[in-house]
């Protein structure tokens, strides 16, 4: 028996070594320490031993062997949960040295570069910046713009109206030329002003539309200016903000505000053409709406969408992906 017990307790301390994983050692310690495990098999055998002194004397040792046993296999549960648990921490570690970077500089919407980048062109071409309401008069938008209430142009604009004074007279800009009439207004001629913002259409959305998008207006007023000039100054734009290599052409076009009127398209080098705005010659009802003299003064208009400038510079497919801030799209620019 004491012979047994030895046998037993020197393999089951090699097992316990050898294991490898929590769940093997729980198995051996059922398999060695449990009920039906071989020590306790052989401690129901001491009863049938003869003599006390061979009950006592087995008994010691057989007790012995559990408590180092027992022991050994306590010990070895400390060395591999430690194991583990460094397995683990290894295994779900978050690198988290990236959040103490400083943080990513951010950069403007492509739309807003299109913007900046067209004030500083008219900027270092003399022009100075106006801005005006994007909530506006009927007035400043459509009748100082010689387009009274029956006038058939008007329902080009298909517009939202504002709840606020009379019926349909407040309204949310279809376009940047009211901001011309302000511009008279408030400054005496010569004028030389660009003026960029955001204007609204009750469009119905798809790939080339949209109905809050931006534009930038021009408006020159001065002694004896020409149609010349305005060709000139649109050719000269286009290439301080396209390149060199890039041309315009005017064609006649028709805009109750302007006389004559035109829509201005650009070159690319490739040789196609590009529609890009409309412009004209101030018609002299809008000068009289402005309160400038039209015998004495005279002046050239243009407007065109910033949206689409920073579509065809990008070669954005669609305008309403400038819009949904896609964090993949905005990344891009
Ligand atoms: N306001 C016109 C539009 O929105 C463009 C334009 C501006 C035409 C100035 C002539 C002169 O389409």
């Amino acid at each position: 028996m004491i012979d047994d017990v030895a046998t037993i307790r020197a393999e089951a301390h090699a097992r316990i070594a050898q294991a490898s994983s929590l769940d093997e050692l729980r198995t051996l310690d059922v398999d060695i320490l449990g009920k039906k495990g071989s020590l306790s098999i052989l401690k129901s055998g001491l009863a049938r031993l003869e003599s006390i002194d061979k009950k006592k004397a087995a008994g010691r040792v057989l007790n012995e062997a559990i408590a180092a046993l027992q022991a050994a296999i306590e010990s070895r549960q400390r060395e591999l949960s430690l194991g583990e648990l460094d397995d683990r921490i290894e295994r779900e570690a978050m690198d988290l040295t990236e959040y103490l970077h400083a943080p990513v500089r951010g950069r403007a919407h492509i739309v807003t570069q299109a913007w900046q980048r067209l004030e500083d062109v008219f900027i270092g071409m003399g022009f100075q910046i106006a801005e005006g309401p994007e909530v506006e008069t009927d007035w400043h938008n459509f009748e100082a713009l010689n387009m009274p209430p029956s006038h058939p142009a008007r329902s080009m604009h298909d517009t939202f109206y504002v709840d606020h004074g009379s019926p349909g007279s407040t309204v949310l800009r279809t376009h940047t030329s009211p901001v011309q009439i302000r511009v008279m207004h408030s400054t005496k001629p010569p004028i030389y002003q660009v003026m960029p913002g955001r204007v609204f259409r009750n469009e119905t959305t798809d790939s080339t539309h949209l109905a809050v998008f931006h534009q930038i207006e021009g408006l020159v007023i001065d002694k004896g200016i020409t149609l010349a000039d305005l060709a000139g100054t649109i050719d000269a734009f286009t290439k301080a903000f396209f390149g060199s290599d890039f041309g315009s052409r005017l064609r006649p076009s028709y805009f109750p505000f302007t006389e004559p009127s035109a829509e201005f398209d650009i070159r690319t080098p490739d040789g196609s053409w590009l529609e890009l705005g409309g412009c004209g010659m101030v018609h002299p009802n809008v000068l009289r709406a402005g309160g400038i003299d039209p015998e004495e003064w005279s002046g050239f208009a243009f407007g065109f969408g910033i949206d689409r400038m920073a579509k065809e510079r990008h070669g954005v497919g669609d305008v309403r992906e400038m819009y949904t801030n896609d964090i993949r799209f905005i990344e891009q620019f």
